[in-house]
């Protein structure tokens, strides 16, 4: 079953593999177009799903170098046909993030929307959002739930350049504790910034 989202001006095919493209994640890639204008900047994004994040970067920005991974081959393959069908220059691969380093280096700006509901969240959740989406791209242990956010920032330290950025949403509980573990590795101009809902939403710093 496929159908389309709409995502920063654009229409996105989405699939029950996929999570739907939020209006959060938005200005997301708002923040990144804005603060980074230069040319030829070279962009991954970790738990791409439909590609919504790369695709957008990679059309709105100057002629960057743009990747994209995802752990789900089914989700692989709905952003590769959102690239195709928005004509964005994107290469997308498989990439298991907590037990693999994606394959690219000397990286500008990292990015990532990664899974970050506790599972104890999930009976608050409308039953609507249960029923389409996949629990791949949502949930995280209540034991560990900043596990991405510390394992995609200690990737950052090896594949970014140094002074480059990392830009991640967050659950809004979660502001502090993942501006504080990016200091503890020793990144600088850490700010955790607000979406529309001045609800706690980005996280960014610099290697
Ligand atoms: C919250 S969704 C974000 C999707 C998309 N970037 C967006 O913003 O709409 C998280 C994504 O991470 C992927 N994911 C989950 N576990 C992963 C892992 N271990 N390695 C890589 N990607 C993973 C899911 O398949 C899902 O596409």
């Amino acid at each position: 079953i496929l159908g389309k989202g709409p995502f920063y001006g654009r229409e996105f095919f989405v699939s029950p593999a996929t999570l739907i493209p939020r209006n959060e994640t938005e200005e997301l890639v708002h923040l990144i177009i804005k603060e980074n204008r230069n040319a030829g900047l070279k962009i991954l994004d970790i738990g791409t799903g439909t590609g919504c994040i790369p695709i957008s970067l990679a059309l709105e920005m100057n002629n960057p170098e743009v990747y994209g991974v995802d752990i789900s081959e089914e989700a692989l393959q709905i952003a590769e046909k959102n690239g195709v069908a928005l004509a964005a220059k994107v290469t997308f691969s498989t990439c298991d993030i907590l037990t693999q380093v994606p394959e690219v280096a000397e990286l500008d700006i990292l990015v990532s929307n990664p899974p970050y509901i506790p599972e104890q969240q999930r009976s608050e959740m409308h039953k609507n959002v249960l029923d389409f989406e996949p629990e791949l791209a949502l949930f995280v242990s209540n034991e560990d739930p900043l596990i991405f956010y510390k394992r995609i920032s200690e990737i950052g330290k090896q594949l970014l350049k140094p002074n480059g950025k990392l830009y991640f949403e967050i659950n809004e509980n979660y502001g502090n504790d993942v501006a504080s573990l990016m200091q503890d590795l020793g990144y600088s101009e850490v700010r955790v910034l607000k979406d529309l809902n001045e609800k706690e939403r980005m996280v960014a710093g610099r290697r």
